[in-house]
């Protein structure tokens, strides 16, 4: 398959998205920018086209896609007994990075919901996403648009690297602002419940909604708890080289990452660090990267899967990185990162 790659950095090409619309509406995959990460779409409410979503990703089948809407009215559609709490939470964070499990109706097949009986709803705040949402005929699945086991793509060209000559059509919107996947809750069961973490943190939430609960198998070590949302119990991916985290204090991190790539260096290894734009001019070997800065916390979000990536191109045996629980992505940033490192965490 041939797949077109078509740039909108500079607002919406009506053109590309009627061409981008037909493409979805006969049942076939669209990849598109969003705020969070670029997604992979297809139909919603057409199960042949949501199947090949799994097929392109090579993703289990258990795993449910997220329904993407652009209007509040299109959610009658797809879910039913929708409560209170889902049009409070979309007032105050529609269109954005958030993502609401409600029962489903008939009209979205169990492809889409990986054979559940809820379905995830978001309405995302990148107007081309929206657009593209409209002229394809309201619901369209979107998973992220990287081959399952791989980071979720910030870039077009990340997309590329792993969908060309799978699906249609890629539209470059340009960087994805916030970099990493929307923050989901479930609104199903008796305490509105955080699944995943992302840019809305639980205060934001509890804020709109008061209590608020968080997934304990999100924060707990114990693997034989299983998570509620079911992706997140897939060890979303590995880097090819040993990922370890080091925890401390600031001065004691820089001292023990410097002695861990002295170590690995004598014995004739390439290794990485990620640190931040504060502390890259205090590590003395291998490859440095700086993922963001600590006063701009959306910075080192927005970086995270890019550098990953950038890593498994090189040929490094392990990577170091600073912890970044900053105050209000931490818990997402660290999510990601901790799952990728496999829970190798160094405290000094
Ligand atoms: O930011 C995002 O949400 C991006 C962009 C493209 O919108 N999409 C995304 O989709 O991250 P994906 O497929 O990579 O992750 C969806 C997550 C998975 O962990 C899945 O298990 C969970 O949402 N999920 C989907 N439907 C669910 C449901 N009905 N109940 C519980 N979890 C659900
Ligand atoms: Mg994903």
């Amino acid at each position: 398959m041939r797949t077109v790659m078509e740039c909108m950095r500079d607002g919406i090409d009506e053109e590309i998205i009627g061409c981008a619309g037909e493409i979805l509406r006969r049942g076939g995959l669209v990849a598109f920018p969003t705020e969070t990460v670029y997604g992979l779409g297809a139909n919603a409410l057409d199960e042949k086209a949501a199947a090949k979503i799994y097929g392109a990703k090579g993703r289990p089948s258990d795993n449910p896609l997220i329904v993407h809407i652009a209007d509040w009215d299109a959610i009658e559609k797809i879910a039913v007994d929708i409560p209170v709490e889902a049009k409070l939470l979309a007032d105050a964070f529609w269109p954005g990075p958030l993502t609401m499990v409600l029962k489903k109706s008939d009209a979205v097949p169990l492809t889409t919901t990986g054979g559940l009986s809820t379905v995830a709803v978001r309405m995302p705040g990148h107007e081309v996403a929206r657009a593209l949402i409209r002229a394809g005929g309201g619901y369209i699945a979107a998973p992220s648009a990287n081959t399952s086991g791989r980071p979720s793509p910030t870039k077009a060209v990340h997309v590329a690297e792993d969908m060309d000559g799978v699906i249609d059509m890629i539209i470059d919107g340009g960087d994805a602002e916030i970099g990493l996947e929307s923050t989901i809750v479930d609104l199903t069961g008796d305490v509105p419940m955080i699944l995943r973490p992302g840019y809305i943190s639980q205060r934001m939430l509890s804020g709109v909604l008061g209590s608020v609960e968080t997934d304990r198998a999100l924060i707990s070590d114990d693997s034989n708890i299983k998570p509620k949302a079911p992706g997140m119990k897939y060890r979303h991916y590995a880097p090819k080289a040993d990922l370890f985290i080091i925890e401390g204090s600031e001065r004691k991190v820089r001292e023990k990452i410097n002695m861990l790539v002295a170590e690995q260096m004598d014995a004739g290894r390439i290794v990485g660090v990620i640190g931040t734009d504060e502390s890259f001019g205090c590590y003395h070997g291998g490859v440095i990267k700086s993922i963001g800065s600590r006063a701009d916390e959306i910075t080192i979000a927005q970086h995270l899967y890019s550098i990953l990536r950038e890593f498994d191109e090189m040929d490094v045996s392990a990577i170091y990185s600073e912890s970044f629980d900053t105050p209000q992505m931490g818990q997402a940033i660290m999510n990601r990162l901790i799952k990728a490192a496999g829970h190798q965490i160094i405290t000094v």
